[in-house]
């Protein structure tokens, strides 16, 4: 039985009809999930505070963490930022539409709800086409997080999205699993010096060679200290957990099973690369293949949920090693809290 307060949700395919239906319900400030390249987002209409407001009520968020505004036409930046910096300029041209965030000065449009009073805006023009329909649908700039429930993994299909806000939200636009598995990279080009704040599928590296050396905010790879301020105020919470405790291990295939051997007990899993789970003592989870940070970056939201759903109460997972798999890398470390042990 659903309580009076609760709504159904709508779970749809995605229609002329339904994207028709999305564009209403967003510019009339109600809440829509929908599928990104990315990980799915729980939309509104970012110029109605109101709306806004709802996200954050919806996905039980802080209220320092500000969102993404989501665009479908370059030329619409024109109005949310201050000004569009060359180095953004040029980074638009490069990865847009596509998994890169750019934050810049807000312009006065943008309500203070959005930004949570910060004078930055983050800016980011999906490349999913079922995104880009819904915005242009909508007509107005788009916030829209990740659409989990604060502090869970980020959902990576429509199930995801139904099963942590089902009932609060109206509609969910289903897209099939997300292409790419973790959120975009974040860089901020406001300061001296362009900054990455979170690794996504845009490297480092190929940003670099569009505009030359950035830096890399200390939070990506190691838990703030107490008081630090954070860049970028996601990175300060905990993220991406599962139920049990995660904790990283880091060595070769050999000795991550004689480390299960002693250290697993009743209900511990392993988090580990696809065909690992022949040579290892304990009931495995799999997320991609060793050393392929797409295939992993694809699996591994999906797998930290897998682990509630088997009820894990332990979990020691691989090490994702090499420098592409940042984003990979830093998910993981966030759902451990930074816990790694070195064989
Ligand atoms: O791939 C994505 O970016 C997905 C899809 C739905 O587009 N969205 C997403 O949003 O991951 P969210 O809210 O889960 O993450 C936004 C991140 C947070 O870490 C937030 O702190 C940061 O961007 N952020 C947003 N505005 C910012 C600002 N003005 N200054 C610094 N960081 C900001
Ligand atoms: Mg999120």
């Amino acid at each position: 039985m659903h309580s009076p307060t609760e709504r159904e949700t709508i779970l749809t395919a995605a229609t002329p009809q339904s994207i028709e239906l999305a564009g209403q319900l967003l510019r009339e400030g109600q809440l829509v999930g929908l599928p990104t390249e990315t990980v799915y987002g729980l939309a509104a209409n970012a110029l109605l505070p109101e709306a806004v407001t709802e996200i954050f009520k919806v996905k039980g968020r802080p209220q320092d963490n500000p969102l993404i505004v989501h665009i479908a036409d370059v030329n619409d930046i024109y109005l949310l930022v201050e000004d569009f910096p060359e180095s953004a300029r040029k980074l638009a041209e490069r990865f847009w539409p596509g998994p890169l965030t750019i934050i810049m000065r807000k312009s006065g449009l943008i309500p203070s709800e959005v930004t949570c009073g910060q004078s930055t805006v983050a800016i980011r023009f999906p490349s999913h086409p079922t995104a880009i329909a819904v915005i242009s649908a909508a007509g107005v700039p788009i916030a829209a997080p990740s659409a989990n429930i604060s502090g869970r993994p980020s959902p990576t299909t429509a199930e995801h999205v139904m099963s942590d806000i089902g009932g609060k939200i109206p509609l969910i636009i289903d897209g099939g699993a997300c292409d790419i598995g973790v959120e975009s990279t974040v860089i901020t080009v406001v300061g001296e010096k362009p900054c990455l704040l979170r690794p996504g599928a845009v490297t480092k590296r190929q940003i670099e060679a569009v505009i030359g050396e950035i830096d890399l905010s200390p939070a990506v790879l190691s838990e703030l200290e107490r008081g630090e301020e954070a860049q970028s105020p996601g990175m300060k919470y905990r993220h991406y957990s599962p139920s049990a405790k995660v904790t990283l291990v880091r060595g070769s295939l050999a000795a991550f099973s004689e480390f299960l051997e002693s250290n697993a007990s009743d209900g511990t899993y392993a988090l580990a690369f696809e065909g690992d789970e022949t040579q290892l003592p304990v009931p495995c989870i799999t997320y991609g293949r060793e050393g392929d940070f797409s295939s992993q970056a694809h699996e591994l939201f999906s797998a930290l949920r897998k682990a509630d759903e088997l009820d894990a109460r332990r979990i020691f997972a691989r090490y994702p090693e090499g420098g592409e798999g940042l984003a990979v890398l830093n998910r993981l470390l966030r759902s451990a809290g930074f816990d790694v042990i070195e064989l």
